[in-house]
């Protein structure tokens, strides 16, 4: 009943699966098995480490000097604006006005909304977006009434986006490119050559850049640029980064999108004002003080790395194959030849090895006859170093 009534981008929306299903269902099955504490969680994208504890001091004393708490300020606060405008300073040597940077609620919220600036409903226009890749890109475009275009990220080409390879004809129907690095699954850093390339292209194109930063501060050895380093950037871009996984802050959904155009800055602006209310005044108060401290992602980039070196032996050891991640908390593995499929293997390492991962094909699309994730299964570097520790032992078993 009511089906008639759904418009066809929310059709089109809803008959896409929900990659996590068949995961979430091998877990309980196996939980159910085993019990809950035997299974090693690698699958989900969600740091199992407390948020910093400066940050959350900070949050509770912002809501006992409140006390009533009134609608926020949406665009975000001056003190949290003058803290990113710094943060971006010291991190990438790029400088933003206070007014170039608004609140936002995480990355997601913004990656999901900011097609419905662009794209006009059912004309068969693009966002491209990489594949595999963070799915409200896609799932943004569709609910939009645009079509997604997919570039591929294949280890041939470095893991890195080949624009040039976009067919004119899709080129001339793109209004938005989503970039993001470092990349989720693939771990790649893209270089300041690349961003160029990207910027470049974008401008060429008339096409908007959403480079989607949000684990900017996750990596192994060199640290990552920012698009707003990269001249022309002012003129095509939107910038995005999150609290989530640089200060374990998931639930607070908090972030900040940068743009020097006021065109593009005013419209998202606008949008957010019109759909919800503001990041809640004691987060962004809580995000001012996680923004000013570089200590605890310092702290997290040695945590990750001592997981990273703990599991790298072992997985190699039963098969699997990987360029080493350069940033991110995943690892985008290769599968062991001798498993016909990411999912053949991935049940083999829950019922054998009681290890969590998720198949790779679950998560990135077939185009143009090729599934980038046909043979890797993804790795979330979230369990505690016992934890990576005791699933490295069971593989060497
Ligand atoms: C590439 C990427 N962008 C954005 C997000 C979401 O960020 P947020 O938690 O700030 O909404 C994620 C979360 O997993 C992500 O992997």
């Amino acid at each position: 009943m009511f089906e008639d009534r759904l418009n066809p981008s929310a059709k089109k929306l809803l008959e896409a699966p929900y990659p996590f299903k068949a995961v979430d269902e091998s877990k309980e099955n196996a939980q159910k098995k085993f019990g809950k504490d035997f299974i090693i969680d690698f699958g989900v994208g969600d740091p199992t480490d407390a948020t910093p504890e400066i940050v959350r001091n900070a949050c509770k004393k912002a809501v006992d000097w409140e006390m009533q708490s009134g609608y926020p300020v949406t665009g975000g606060t001056v003190e949290l604006r003058e803290t990113v405008a710094e943060w971006v300073k010291k991190r990438f040597g790029a400088s933003l006005s206070p007014d170039e940077i608004v609140s936002t609620y995480g990355a997601k919220y913004a990656c999901f909304v900011i097609p419905r600036l662009f794209i006009d409903a059912g004309k068969g226009e693009h966002c491209i977006v990489p594949n595999p890749g963070y799915p409200p890109y896609s799932s943004g475009t569709i609910i939009a009434g645009g079509v997604p275009h997919y570039y591929n990220l294949l280890p041939e080409n470095g893991f890195e986006p080949d624009l040039q390879a976009i067919p004119q004809n899709a080129v001339k129907k793109s209004k938005v490119l989503f970039l993001n690095s470092p990349q989720s699954p693939t771990a790649k850093i893209y270089s300041k050559a690349k961003l160029k390339e990207a910027v470049d292209f974008c401008n060429d194109n008339k096409i908007v850049l959403v480079s989607d930063e949000c684990y900017s501060d996750l990596y192994f050895a060199e640290p990552p640029h920012s698009v707003l380093e990269i001249r022309g950037s002012e003129n095509c871009s939107v910038v995005l980064n999150s609290l989530s996984k640089r200060s374990m802050m998931t639930g607070y959904a908090t972030g900040f999108l940068a743009s020097k155009n006021p065109v593009l800055l005013g419209a998202f602006k606008r949008i957010q004002d019109k759909s919800v209310q503001g990041v809640a005044t004691f987060i962004q108060s809580a995000s001012a003080v996680a923004f000013a401290d570089e200590r605890h992602p310092a702290e997290m980039r040695k945590i990750y790395k001592g997981r990273l070196d703990a599991l790298v032996p072992a997985l190699k050891g039963i098969g699997c194959d990987f360029m080493l991640p350069e940033g991110t908390f995943f690892l985008w593995a290769k599968i062991p030849e001798r498993f016909s499929s990411p999912r053949k293997f991935c049940e083999w390492l829950l019922i054998e090895k009681g290890i969590n991962s998720v198949p790779g094909n679950l998560i990135s699309e077939t185009v143009g006859g090729v599934n980038p994730g046909s043979d890797r299964a993804r790795f979330a570097l979230v369990p505690n170093i016992d934890g990576v520790r005791e699933a490295a032992k069971r593989l060497s078993e």
